[in-house]
This record gives C-alpha cells, sequence and structure tokens, in this order.
C-alpha cells in the first residue's frame, strides 16, 4: 500500500504516518526528518536544506526528488510506504507519478489531513522534538511519560527551530501557496482522502485506518 500523506505544517502528518507504518508493516518516509538527520550529521545536504528550513522556506525540488525517488525504489519498499512531508509542490508530485509509472506503479491513497490555520500555532508551541531519534510529542496532546525525556531514547527533547511562531507563520503560507494546489492534483487522479485533523490522535487515526482498510 503506497500511501501521501498531505496537510499544513503541525496537522499531524508525522504523528499518524508513523501509526501507519506500525499497523501496515510500511516504510515511513518523511522528508523533513531526512534532512533533519543529515543536518545533524553536518553533511553537504543538511547545510543546504537548514539555510531554507530555518527560514520557513521549501528546499528547492532538485534537492529533494531524486532523494525520494531512490529512497522508494529499494528493497523495504516493495509492499508499500508512506510519504509524509512529499510530495510538497506540483512538480515534486509529477516527478513522483513519473518514477512510478516507469516501474509499472502507482500512488494508492492521497490522505489530507485538515487543520485550520488557527489550530496550527498553538499546536506547534506545544510541539518537542527528541534531539537524539527525532521522536515527535506535545506537551498536551501527546506527553512523555517523564518530562522533557524520550520515551523512545531518553534523549532531551527541544523546540525545533522552525517552530518559532514567525517561521510557522512563513510556512503556513509556503504552505497555501506551494503545497496546497496538491488537494486539486489528488483529487483530480481520484486518490484523495480527506481526514478530520482536529479531532484526537486515535480518533484521526481511526478515521484514517477506515479508509485504508484494517
Ligand atoms: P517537515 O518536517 O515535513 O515539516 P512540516 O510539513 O512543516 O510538518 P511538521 O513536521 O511540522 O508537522 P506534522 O504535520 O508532521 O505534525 P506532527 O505530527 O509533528 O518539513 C520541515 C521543513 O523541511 C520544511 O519547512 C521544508 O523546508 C523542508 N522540506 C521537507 N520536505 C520537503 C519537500 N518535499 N520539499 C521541499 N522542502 C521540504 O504534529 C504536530 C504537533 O501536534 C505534535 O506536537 C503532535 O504531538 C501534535 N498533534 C498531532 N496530532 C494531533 C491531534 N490530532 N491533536 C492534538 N495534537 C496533535
Ligand atoms: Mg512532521
Ligand atoms: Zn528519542
Amino acid at each position: 500500500m503506497k500511501i501521501i500523506m498531505l496537510g499544513a505544517p503541525g496537522a499531524g502528518k508525522g504523528t499518524q504516518a508513523k501509526k501507519i507504518a506500525e499497523k501496515y508493516q510500511i516504510p515511513h518516509i518523511s522528508t523533513g526528518d531526512i534532512f533533519r538527520a543529515n543536518i545533524k550529521n553536518g553533511t553537504e545536504l543538511g547545510k543546504k536544506a537548514k539555510t531554507y528550513m530555518d527560514q520557513g522556506l521549501l528546499v528547492p525540488d532538485e534537492l529533494v526528488v531524486d532523494l525520494v525517488v531512490d529512497r522508494v525504489g529499494q528493497e523495504d519498499c516493495t509492499k508499500g510506504y508512506v510519504l509524509d512531508g512529499f510530495p510538497r509542490t506540483i512538480p515534486q508530485a509529477e516527478a513522483l507519478d513519473k518514477a512510478l509509472a516507469e516501474l509499472g506503479q502507482k500512488m494508492d491513497f492521497a490522505v489530507d489531513v485538515e487543520v485550520p490555520d488557527e489550530n496550527i500555532i498553538n499546536r506547534m508551541s506545544g510541539r518537542r522534538a527528541c534531539v537524539g531519534c527525532g521522536a515527535t510529542y506535545h506537551l498536551v496532546y501527546a506527553p512523555t511519560k517523564m518530562e522533557n525525556v524520550c520515551d523512545n531514547c531518553g534523549g532531551e527533547l527541544v523546540l525545533r527551530d522552525d517552530d518559532k511562531p514567525e517561521t510557522v507563520k512563513k510556512r503556513l503560507d509556503v504552505y497555501h501557496e506551494q503545497t496546497q494546489p496538491l488537494i486539486e492534483y489528488y483529487t483530480n487522479s481520484g486518490i484523495l482522502k480527506t481526514v478530520d485533523g482536529t479531532a484526537d490522535i486515535g480518533d484521526v487515526f481511526a478515521e484514517i485506518v477506515g479508509i485504508l482498510g484494517a
């Protein structure tokens, strides 16, 4: 099963993608996580990506597309995967469709997690990310067992560099301008499904499972 997660920054794409990956036993491929891992490891790609990410801008298509096309062609993706944060522009979506067509494959679902802008800024200010493994929590909605300690690896929790309110506002503008057109793109290709992302994390997941099948 091949799934794309769509939605504004902070809509819950990563939270839901992780649960989908666990339930359906498919890889969770997050371009944001890939860039953050590269930044942490000080790679050339990480250095380039950081200059855009810190401003709330998208990393240029040419730095993203080959990376994802290469990733979905790997051995562990033969049974499917869940893409989180890609595609985010029409050219990225077209490049993905073209790459899949060359492999004789197609995307099954594009799941749009809908959350109004008003809810997003508040949500992001409470998000915390683990410096060790990148796991995501929320002070109120998805707390850790011990305060400020990652449940997975014991790492320290921090506010992501791009989660400052000014940067979140910029990311929302960029989303509306460059990513929202994908809703129409996937409506036209007949695979768009919309879920209410303002519900509790478990209820959103139940709605998604209802779409994907148990
Ligand atoms: P990326 O990491 O993808 O960030 P994003 O799209 O802005 O989305 P987020 O990760 O911030 O939010 P999310 O939807 O995953 O929400 P989450 O589950 O964490 O990208 C970062 C940057 O990398 C981009 O700005 C860009 O520069 C670059 N980039 C990445 N991919 C790219 C691409 N393809 N092309 C170009 N550039 C690219 O949830 C948010 C918070 O809310 C958490 O604290 C969570 O616990 C909580 N929460 C989740 N669901 C609920 C709920 N139902 N109720 C209450 N709280 C909830
Ligand atoms: Mg995410
Ligand atoms: Zn951790």
